[in-house]
């Protein structure tokens, strides 16, 4: 019988006590909103992305949209955006008010396309947003180059790739400004929703915190129509216990990349290409035109995979309204696109399973 090995694990391990600790200690300060963990988070979380600031939001999602507002990005401008990442990344730009314009991804890297993404800048278009998809950094040369030339605001989603360099700068500070999420199931996971903007900028970090927090300048006056969107007490208390592990954390999930790239690959399936040695693995996807047979095979060995993602981001329902622009490349890759289990608590018979598992597969004869 077989080690099974579930897609991920989100339960606190060896962070389980540092967890709880914080989690009494807030509910012993009676402070749940906009307090000292918050800002004590910020501080440590900014000095870990290696940037002056961080502000602590409620989601993700919230921390792109509120980027773009600071940054008066909105309705009748356009942001261009990969199809291929969490739909997240494209709704946050609607939810700005602004309109996502889709170009299609680098085939081997995965991560929004340079060349595309030039041919679809308009007037109109006033950022780029590229995803480090997966853990690795998009091409940032490429894109720090297009946005001098094209004067438009670079804004990195980071949401997978907390840690992550791009040639060894930390990913975040390249562009004005990133977005992370602290999703229970990102490197760096809350017990709940949370995320965060990262920057090099003042006056921006300055705005967000005010845009998060109802737009008020201080208590009951709102200058601007702000949102409500705060990093509470509790997750931040709870990141703060977790950041010091991250490091080891995201050493550990390079170990696992290690090692499922020494596995023989069969014909059916290949493995992305590593292009930067400052990937986190967020995730260890694969590539087979034989996608359901290999779920199926993984299944009978004990190992769960996932799909992400499964729709391009311009073909969702969602999305029909904005006229998005269909991308060949990211088409396929959802098609063939399957994740491995990439987590820190894998054990290392585990990982040999997911090998076997992996190794072993043969597509069925048609
Ligand atoms: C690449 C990417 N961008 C944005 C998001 C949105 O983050 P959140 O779920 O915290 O809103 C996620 C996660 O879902 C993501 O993976």
């Amino acid at each position: 019988m077989s080690t099974h090995v579930p897609f991920n694990a989100l339960r606190p391990g060896v962070d389980a006590a540092d967890v709880r600790a914080a989690i009494d200690r807030v509910i012993a300060s009676g402070w749940f909103v906009l307090g000292p963990e918050v800002e004590a988070f910020e501080a440590e979380f900014a000095a870990a992305s290696q940037v002056p600031y961080a502000v602590g939001v409620g989601t993700g999602t919230d921390a792109i949209t509120l980027i773009l507002r600071a940054l008066d990005i909105g309705p009748g401008d356009e942001v261009i955006t990969p199809p291929l990442s969490a739909a997240y990344s494209a709704l946050a730009v609607m939810m700005a008010g602004a309109r996502p314009v889709f170009a299609d991804i680098d085939p081997a890297r995965l991560t929004l396309d340079p060349h595309a993404t030039e041919a679809a800048i308009t007037s109109r278009t006033k950022a780029i947003l590229p995803v480090h998809l997966y853990g690795q950094a998009a091409d940032m040369r490429a894109f720090e180059g297009i946005a001098a030339r094209h004067n438009l605001a670079l804004i990195e989603d980071a949401a997978q790739a907390q840690l992550a360099t791009f040639d060894g700068r930390a990913v975040g500070s390249i562009g004005i400004a990133g977005a992370t999420s602290f999703y229970p199931t990102k490197n760096l996971g809350a017990l709940g929703d949370g995320g965060a903007v990262i920057t090099r900028d003042a006056q921006l970090a300055a705005r967000i915190k005010r845009l998060r927090n109802g737009g008020q300048t201080s208590r009951y006056h709102h200058q601007e129509a702000g949102a409500n969107s705060r990093l509470d007490e509790l997750q931040a208390a709870i990141l703060r216990a977790r950041l010091p592990y991250l490091a080891d954390w995201t050493k550990r999930r390079r170990a696992i990349a290690g090692r499922y790239r020494s596995a023989s690959v069969p014909p059916s399936l290949s493995v992305p290409r590593e292009f930067d040695a400052g990937h986190v693995y967020h995730l260890f996807p694969v590539l087979t035109s034989c996608r359901e047979a290999f779920q199926a095979h993984c299944l009978v060995q004990g190992v769960e995979t996932l799909i992400h993602y499964p729709v391009p981001i311009p073909r969702q329902p969602a999305l029909a309204a904005t006229n998005p622009a269909m991308c060949p490349v990211g088409d396929r890759v959802c098609a063939e696109i399957v994740s491995l289990p990439m987590y820190p608590a894998l054990s290392d018979d585990q990982v040999s399973t997911v090998m076997g598992a992996f190794s072993s597969f043969v597509p069925p004869t048609r």
